[in-house]
């Protein structure tokens, strides 16, 4: 029987009592839906899981989302090897904090992560509460931020001058792709309601980020980043430590993620897949 255990932080669960390598019954699946909405982030550890069983599992939440600058792995159209040599020197990938592909028209609602080959020690993945960080913020800060749309943009990771550009060609070993599409902006509401349960929060971070329409730079640079200090406060935290063959499920529209190091000398290899944008005409 499923079971989901609250991890105390400020979100995350566990979820047992379910074998993810055979189809999910329709009650089984609402189940974590639920969960997933309430807790953000779910942990579902002793899965032995294929790439098929991932694919699989991510359609019993919406569509795959599309996953740019960073090819699949072969054979896959929708899965992504997040992962890191023992011997790697590159810059750590995706070590600040963010909402995956916020810079997207309709950004994926959730991401998918399986881990297959994980350190003994480090390589944990924070996640960060942004219906917490809201609720807590200062009227001060809120007042500059109410009413106010973002500048969403890849280009500072993934333009050809970007983090992940041509002055990342050391070593890196995942199969990142740069490109002059990173370039593109679009524009979400800093505060919007999750599309699902309607609850305001904060939506992406600076990063992401590269403005705030109708603002000066001078102006808007400082303020996303004292928002972006605000957003990762260790009291809306959540601390993932890994396990091999664990599955980790988040909400994009929720949460900020990172990565961190702390692993060097090990490898460490996950398999990603992301969950298309909620479609509004589903009922909830
Ligand atoms: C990611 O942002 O998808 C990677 C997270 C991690 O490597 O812990």
């Amino acid at each position: 029987m499923i079971s989901i255990t609250p991890s105390g932080e400020a979100c995350g669960a566990t979820v047992t009592g379910l074998d993810l390598s055979r189809p999910l019954g329709p009650e089984d699946a609402a189940a974590i839906r639920a969960a997933w909405l309430e807790h953000h982030v779910l942990a579902f550890p002793d899965q032995q899981m294929t790439d098929d069983d991932l694919e699989r599992f991510t359609l019993a939440f919406g569509g795959f989302g599309e996953d740019p600058f960073i090819a699949p792995i072969p054979g896959r159209s929708h899965v992504i090897a997040v992962q890191r040599r023992a011997n790697e020197t590159s810059p750590l990938f995706a070590e600040n904090w963010h909402s995956d592909w916020s810079f997207q028209v309709r950004p994926p609602a959730g991401t998918c992560l399986y881990g297959l080959t994980i350190p003994p020690v480090g390589g944990d993945t924070l996640f960060a509460n942004q219906h917490a960080a809201l609720d807590a913020m200062p009227a001060r800060l809120r007042s500059r931020l109410e009413g106010r749309m973002a500048i969403h943009s890849a280009k500072r990771a993934y333009a050809p001058e970007g983090a992940y550009g041509a002055r990342d060609k050391s070593d890196r070993s995942m199969d990142i792709r740069p490109s002059r599409e990173a370039d593109r902006t679009q524009l979400h509401p800093i505060i919007r309601k999750h599309p699902e349960t309607g609850r305001e929060g904060l939506f992406s971070c600076f990063g992401y980020i590269i403005g705030i329409e109708g603002m000066a730079s001078e102006e808007a640079t400082p303020l996303l980043q004292e928002l972006y200090q605000w957003q990762g406060r260790e009291e809306f935290q959540y601390r993932h430590k890994w396990r091999p063959n664990m599955l980790l499920m988040w909400d994009n529209r929720s949460v900020l993620h990172a990565a961190t190091g702390g692993y060097a000398g090990h490898d460490r290899i996950l398999h990603r897949t992301t969950i298309a944008a909620w479609d509004e005409s589903r009922s909830a």
